[in-house]
């Protein structure tokens, strides 16, 4: 079994490593978020909500977990949206959850954000929550992003970046490196979901880097949001 570490490394199998792990951390996978972020996660998604949907929209949640984001999109006003993830247990959450609170318009399936099943120019909006930094080939998700948007369409990409050294970043690695792996393996059971956590965080980009990604990709980023100390970005790109 590969350490976090070496999941970074040559040819592993890191999105397979991924997929297993959110399988298998999918029961306690909402405890854990707000355990991690004192609650404040589903206010990011709002955020990043607001700042994408307009009434009526068609919206893809990409790498939709157990549906958060897809609902908060609801509550912004989309006409539509399908969640789509690679995991097929948080699938499995996410369409119970839906049930449960009577959600609307909304339909989950699994799929890969690299290799999207849908149609091209079908969507307003590709939005995605905690996902991008999982994804070993960022560059063919965004070439996804942009074949199924509508020209005017947004993408929303809500992701922990990589921190540059400030002020706060001493406390905000001790609390990525030594609180979250050890309440994770507690919570989850997993062994090493909230080790491989911080080590994402370390080889993903900082906003600015991110930002230029999505410009190589065709977007032009509007707007670039951050929350918790920096800890959390909200990027909004438009397909021209
Ligand atoms: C940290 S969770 C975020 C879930 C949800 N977006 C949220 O806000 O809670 C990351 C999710 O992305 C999914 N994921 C990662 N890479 C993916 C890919 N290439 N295609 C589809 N889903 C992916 C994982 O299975 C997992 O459910």
């Amino acid at each position: 079994m590969a350490t976090p570490e070496e999941l970074f490394e040559g040819d592993a199998d890191r999105a397979g490593y991924v997929r297993g792990m959110f399988g298998d951390i999918s029961a306690r996978y909402d405890l854990m978020n707000t355990l991690m972020t004192g609650g404040r996660h589903h206010a990011w998604r709002k955020a990043a909500a607001g700042a994408l949907v307009r009434p009526g929209d068609a919206v893809l949640d990409v790498g939709c977990g157990t549906g958060d984001l897809s609902f908060a999109c609801l509550n912004a006003g989309a006409g539509y949206v399908f969640g789509l993830d690679f995991a097929r247990p948080m699938v499995v959450r996410a369409r119970q959850k839906a049930v449960e609170r009577r959600a609307g318009i909304v339909s989950f399936g699994v799929g890969d954000a690299t290799r999207l099943p849908v149609g091209d120019e079908t969507f307003d909006v590709w939005c995605s929550a905690f996902v991008v930094r999982n994804i070993p080939d960022l560059d063919a998700a965004l070439s996804e992003a942009w074949r199924v948007l509508k020209p005017g369409g947004r993408v929303g990409i809500l992701e922990i970046p990589r921190m540059e050294r400030g002020l706060l970043r001493p406390g905000a690695r001790v609390h990525f490196q030594h609180v979250i792996p050890r309440v994770g393996r507690l919570v989850s059971g997993h062994s090493s979901a909230y080790r491989y956590l911080p080590v994402s965080v370390d080889h993903f980009l900082t906003p600015d880097e991110l930002s230029a990604r999505l410009r190589m990709a065709g977007f032009e980023v509007r707007r670039v949001r951050t929350f918790m100390f920096g800890t959390v970005a909200l990027h909004v790109a438009e397909k021209p």
